[in-house]
Formats: structure tokens, sequence, C-alpha cells
């Protein structure tokens, strides 16, 4: 392929500045802009909306066409005829499983559950009504305290059993959360149980009685954990690249990385939406909050609706509304008031010109809340479960910058601080 270039010319200066152009095999191609520094400059990108930070293998994201694909699968069908554990090994490595190795992963995964039982103590330490995002992020970078023998960040075998780990383990730490919040005894996972059968036994059995586990919402959670799977280079995930760009060990790496989720812009959303749809109330109230979300003057925002990325549907909602919809009607909940109220904002929103013109749909966190909720898991949990389906997104491409060549990121910035002044004691100041 010819070699592309870009040319920079800037007022004032006689010599343009020759920028290289790489190809993308899917999406946008890139401009090389580190050259600039070399002439006394750096590129400015509020919000990287603009910026590749990184080469990647893992997701393709075209947010124009609604399309998500994870090492060349659309999402649509894996959501469809995958589950995930098989999305997990195909994020992993960049392969769908074939039968042996599909076995010997879920045997991997399902033999990694358990915890060290100083993680119980940990527990302890926290108050009993600790939001559980505030638990994980404390409990997962502290894992790195029991893994000493696995933490040579460029051992492959060390980074493979620490990704097995934190998959295996994230729904056992979740499942923690959600029982120190209400003060039930942890339930030790059931290796007998698939990955979200298992999940649905340590959240919601206890050792008095057995717990039927419904195969339409345990079916329901796999799909909520494979549409959170990974979202290329996310809020979190580059927090996540950023930590493990210094060398850090990854169980910190994915703690950062559970911290920049918990923000209601980003993972946070779906407890958001949950708690504005109940602020709502009623259908009658819609305009009055869609009327807010549309003024400048009002912080309030529609939340569960919009996309840095995505201008048109989020491909995930779009299969998320599937899923809630054989759920509620599973549970008989159809006529759920807050799904009423979820569907009648999202029709209202979509016809309203200002959502329109601004291309805010809604995103994966929409429906998430309603499905959750509809299965009786609290809205405190509602980020844990994203970040439990996340995990893999993240230890991936943790894996994928290691693997490779890689320099600590460090951003630069434009500083428009005071000049330089000189000290004045405190007795000479006004
Ligand atoms: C996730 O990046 C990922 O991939 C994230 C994620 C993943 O899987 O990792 O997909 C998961 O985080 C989904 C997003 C969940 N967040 C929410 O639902 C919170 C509500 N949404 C917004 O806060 C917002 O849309 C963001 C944060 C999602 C995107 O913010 P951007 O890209 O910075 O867009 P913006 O804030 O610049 O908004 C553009 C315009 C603004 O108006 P103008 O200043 O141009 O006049 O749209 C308006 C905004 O005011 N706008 C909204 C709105 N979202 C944007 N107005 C009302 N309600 C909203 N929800």
């Amino acid at each position: 392929m010819t070699e592309r270039k870009a040319i920079l010319t800037i007022d004032g200066e006689d010599t343009p500045i020759v920028l290289n152009v790489y190809p993308a095999t899917l999406g946008q191609d890139v401009i090389d802009v580190s050259p600039v520094l070399g002439r006394g400059y750096f590129t400015f990108d509020q919000g990287f909306a603009s910026t590749a930070s990184t080469e990647s293998k893992i997701t393709y994201i075209d947010g124009d066409k609604g399309i998500l694909m994870h090492r060349g699968y659309p999402i649509e069908e894996l959501a469809e005829k995958s589950d995930y554990l098989e999305t997990c090994f195909l994020i992993l490595n960049g392969e769908l499983p074939n039968a042996k190795e599909k076995v010997d992963f879920q045997n991997i995964i399902r033999t990694h559950t358990m915890l060290n039982r100083s993680v119980e103590s940990f527990f302890s330490g926290f108050r009993y009504d600790a939001h559980p995002m505030a638990i994980l992020c404390g409990a997962v970078g502290a894992m790195s305290s029991f893994y000493h023998d696995s933490l040579d960040i460029n051992d492959p075998h060390h980074r493979m059993i620490t990704a097995h780990r934190l998959i295996a383990k994230m729904p056992t730490l979740a499942a923690m959360c959600h029982k120190h919040f209400i003060g039930q005894p942890y339930m030790y996972p059931d290796n007998s149980l698939g990955y979200s059968e298992n999940f649905l036994h340590m959240m919601f059995g206890n050792p008095c009685e057995e717990k039927e586990i419904n195969p339409v919402v345990a079916k329901a959670v796999d799909k909520l954990f494979l549409l959170h799977a990974d979202h290329e280079q996310n809020a979190s995930t580059s927090t996540v690249r950023l930590a493990g760009s210094s060398g850090a060990n990854p169980f910190s790496c994915v703690a950062a990385g559970i911290a920049a989720l918990w923000g209601p812009a980003h993972g946070g959303a779906n407890q958001a939406v949950l708690e504005m749809l109940k602020q709502i109330g009623d259908v009658k109230h819609i305009d009055n909050f869609v009327k807010r979300a549309k003024d400048k003057d009002d912080p309030f925002r529609l939340m569960g609706f919009g996309h840095r990325v995505y201008k048109n549907f989020d491909p995930r909602a779009v299969v998320m509304k599937k899923t809630c919809d054989a759920v509620l009607g599973e549970l008989g909940l159809f006529d759920d008031p807050l799904l009423k109220i979820a569907k009648r904002l999202e029709t209202i929103a979509l016809e309203d010109e200002y959502f329109v013109e601004k291309k805010l749909y809604p995103n994966v966190d929409f429906y998430s809340g309603i499905i959750m909720k509809a299965i009786g898991i609290p809205t405190e949990m509602f980020t844990a479960i994203f970040a439990t389906g996340r995990t893999v997104g993240w230890i991936s491409h943790w894996n994928e910058m290691i693997s490779n060549p890689y320099r600590i990121g460090r951003p630069r910035q434009l500083y428009t601080g005071p000049l330089k002044r000189e000290y004045v004691p405190v007795d000479q100041r006004g």
C-alpha cells in the first residue's frame, strides 16, 4: 500500500510538517501527529474524541452505522449464538474456541471461582451499606496481595493465569458485595453450575435452602455479561491501559478501571437510569423531564441516552431491549411501570428534534437496569454487574498492550496558567 502523507501548514511557519497516515483494516485511518513535538507543538483534543490512543485488534465500533464487533464477529451474532464464557475466550485469545478448547476454558474458569478466605475479613472492614463499587475497587486491587507467584507481567503464562483468575472471581466478589450489603452469609461458588447460574446462586442463594435458578433469568444474566464484555477504548478501558503502561500489576490496573467505570457518565449510568425512571414516576411527567434535559441551564440529562461514539442506535441496546421483553414476559412483569415509562420516554426522545439533531439514542445502559431490576438485582449492584462483564475486556486490552512494545502513557497539556512571578513573604501580601 502506498504510504500516505498529511501536510500540516501553520501560519508563520515556512516549512509544513509532514505526517504519516496509517491505514486501518476497518474504520478511520490515523494521522501520526508525533512529529509536531519536534516543531514545538502539542496536539489538543479534549476528551480524546478524535484521538486514537493505541492500535488494537480486539473490538471494532462504527458509531454511524451502529456496528460493534469483537475480533470480527458482530455483537448481534455473538448475543444470539454464543455465550459469555465463549465470548471471553474469543476476546482474550482472538479466535472462537474449538469444542475441546471451550470445555477446557470452562473448566479453568470453574476451578478459579473461589477466593482466599482472608478476602472475607477484608469485606468486614466496609460499612454494612458500602456501595458495591467501593468494595470492588478495594477488593480487586487487594487481590494482587494474594498472587505474588504470578505477577511477572512479562511472563505470558502469568498474564493468562491472572486473566483467568479475574474472569473467574469477579462474580464471586460481586455477589459477596451484595451479601455484605444485605447482611447475609456469603455463598461459596457451586462448580457444578455454569458461569451465570453460579453468579445467581451466589447472589440469591442462602445456606438454609436450595434456590431454584430460572433458566430464562440465567440466560438473561449471561447476555448482560456478554453485551458488556468489551467496548474498544472507552474511559475505563483507557484507564486500565494507562495504569498498565507504568508496569503496574494487572489487578491494580483493573481496580483503576472499576473506579473509572463507576461514574454516572460511564458505567454508573445504569443505576442512574433506574433512579431517573423512579424520579419521573409516571408517563405524564416525561415531557417535563425531556424539557429539563434540553435546558442548557439545567444539569439534568436523560441517563441512558447519548454516546461519544454511537450516533446511531447502540447495537447492544437493541439486543438488550429484546432481552428485556423476554425476561419481563417470562416473569409476568410486562406491565412493569418503569418499563412503561422507559418505552414511552424512548419514543418521545426519538421523535424530539433536540435528540434527533444531536443523535442521542438509547445506549447499553438504558434497558439493562430494567432487566436487572426485574431479576431482583438491587440498583446499587447494577454497575458491579457491568464491571463483572467488562473484566474480560479490561484484561484483554491490558494483555494486548503488555504483549507488544509499549511506552508509559504521558499526555501533555495546553498551559494557560500564570507567567513566572516572584515569591512574596506572607507579611508583605495584601
Ligand atoms: C457507557 O465509551 C463507551 O464505549 C462507554 C460505554 C461502554 O460500553 O464502555 O458504551 C458505556 O458509558 C454508555 C454511556 C452511559 N452514559 C449515560 O447514559 C449518561 C448520559 N449520557 C451523557 O452524559 C453523554 O451522552 C455521554 C457521556 C454518554 C457522551 O458524552 P459526550 O460524547 O461528551 O457528548 P456531549 O456531552 O458533548 O453531548 C453532546 C451534546 C451536548 O449538547 P451541546 O453542548 O452540543 O448543546 O448532546 C447533549 C449535550 O448537552 N447530550 C445530552 C445527553 N447526552 C448528550 N442531552 C441530554 N441528555 C443526554 N443524555
